[in-house]
């Protein structure tokens, strides 16, 4: 099934999760569709005066941006593409085209445009910089051994930046549109997708308020703009490095009421002095805890996982629930999709304490913690330093099976071998 920005709805391919996607597909393209626009109009001049008001040009702000106005500047330098040899060091090296579009309170959306990537001018009073109305998005386009590029329930990440934008005040926008401008663009750079196992285009989509004014308030003026980066494997070959992790209940990475849940630049440069912390008592990541009852909330910027045997005897998958704290990942919501389809152990979304964590390691109940990301999708945990003593965690005595299987049913999906409703083809 294929649906064409362009063209109108042909039939709808994109089956988000995610109830409304198809609706809203629908209800916004319908309208422009040559059978039932056509009669609109006819009957719009013969009841109207003046029907230039219905069919003119628009005389107010556009409150979207849509894929069909699209305008293409193609760069004149295209930039050398890395050999398949070549390590690639995640967000380093950019693609030769960017999208942008660029918003303001008085005309609404401008038209969008897919451009050569290029410097940012920036008033230097631009609200971005100085009070973090910024947001941002990341999600991967892989190749497939069949050469398709594909990108992974990009669904969500249009959900979850259009929330961000609530919640900063910046415009809105139709995340159809935009997740077409997305597939247009990684469209016109398909030949930087790399080939290979573990690698992707990674596609960092990011919202800022662009107010020339020192002012703290609702912008008026914001830009949209989307880049694109090639990245290596993670985790390079078939080795799975785990990682340690330091656990000090005096860094806090989300409270309740706080924006956590949201993924807002803002979040993450206070988060760098307590890495370097944890990089300097010789662990690789933080693990957040929070509350008096010191909860385990999430792994550096992942999702936290535990696979275990809970107190009441049943083996479970468990993960935080989504109460304010916790970063609605595309990864943990698909780890959780997986194992609740397998049917074969409890999958629970429940807080989980520092006490009973050690409780459980006590009885040997712990078999496997892991984090889930786009970056790294299911990243295993061997060692927690918490109140000066270094705990083994015994993720990698386990297999870790559960890990790989999640490793492998990703990749699956992800690289086209199994083809799946989560993967819209580019
Ligand atoms: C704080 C935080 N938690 C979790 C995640 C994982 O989210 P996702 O699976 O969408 O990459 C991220 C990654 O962006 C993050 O920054």
């Amino acid at each position: 099934m294929h649906w064409d920005c362009n063209t109108g709805p042909q039939k709808l391919s994109w089956r988000g999760k995610k109830a409304g996607w198809g609706a809203l597909a629908l209800s916004l393209h319908w309208p422009q569709h040559p059978r039932i626009a056509l009669p609109i109009q006819i009957w719009a001049r013969k009841l109207l005066p003046v029907p230039w008001l219905l069919c003119g040009p628009r005389r107010c702000a556009s409150s979207n941006f849509k894929a069909a106005d699209l305008q293409m500047q193609m760069t004149q330098e295209p930039q050398r593409k890395p050999s398949p040899t070549e390590p690639l060091v995640f967000g380093k090296m950019f693609t030769d085209h960017m999208l942008m579009v660029e918003w303001s309170g008085a005309t609404g959306w401008g038209r969008p445009r897919i451009q050569p990537f290029q410097n940012l001018k920036l008033h230097p009073a631009c609200s971005a910089l100085h009070y973090s109305l910024q947001l941002f998005e990341g999600l991967k386009a892989y190749r497939g051994r069949d050469h398709r590029i594909r990108l992974f329930r990009p669904w969500l990440n249009m959900d979850r930046m259009l929330r961000s934008a609530q919640r900063l005040c910046l415009p809105t926008f139709d995340k159809v549109e935009l997740l077409e401008c997305i597939r247009r663009l990684v469209e016109v750079e398909k030949d930087w997708a790399p080939q290979g196992a573990g690698t992707s285009l990674y596609v960092r989509p990011v919202l800022i308020g662009n107010e020339p004014s020192l002012g703290v308030g609702c912008v008026t003026q914001a830009l949209l703009f989307v880049i694109l980066c090639p990245v290596g494997s993670y985790f390079p070959g078939d080795s799975m490095a785990p990682v340690s992790l330091l656990a000090d209940p005096t860094f806090i990475r989300a409270w309740m009421g706080g924006v956590g849940d949201y993924k807002l630049g803002g979040n993450y440069g206070p988060t760098v002095l307590v890495q370097r912390e944890a990089q300097k008592k010789g662990c690789e990541q933080v693990l957040w805890l929070y509350g008096p009852d010191q909860q385990l909330t999430e792994v550096g910027t992942m999702n936290i996982f535990i696979f275990w045997t809970h107190r009441d005897g049943v083996l479970e998958l468990v993960t935080p629930p989504l109460d304010g704290i916790i970063l609605p990942g595309v990864i943990r919501q698909s780890l959780l999709d997986m194992a609740q389809s397998w049917g074969e152990f409890r999958v629970a979304e429940r807080k989980i304490t520092m006490k009973e964590l050690l409780q459980a390691l006590e009885e040997r109940r712990v078999r496997e913690i892991f984090g889930s990301g786009t970056a790294c999708q299911v990243c295993p945990v061997h060692r927690i330093l918490y109140e000066g003593k270094n705990i083994n965690i015994p993720t990698m005595e386990h297999g870790p099976e559960l890990i790989l299987r999640f490793q492998q049913e990703l990749r699956a999906i992800q690289y086209g071998t199994r083809p799946h409703e989560w993967m819209l083809a580019v």
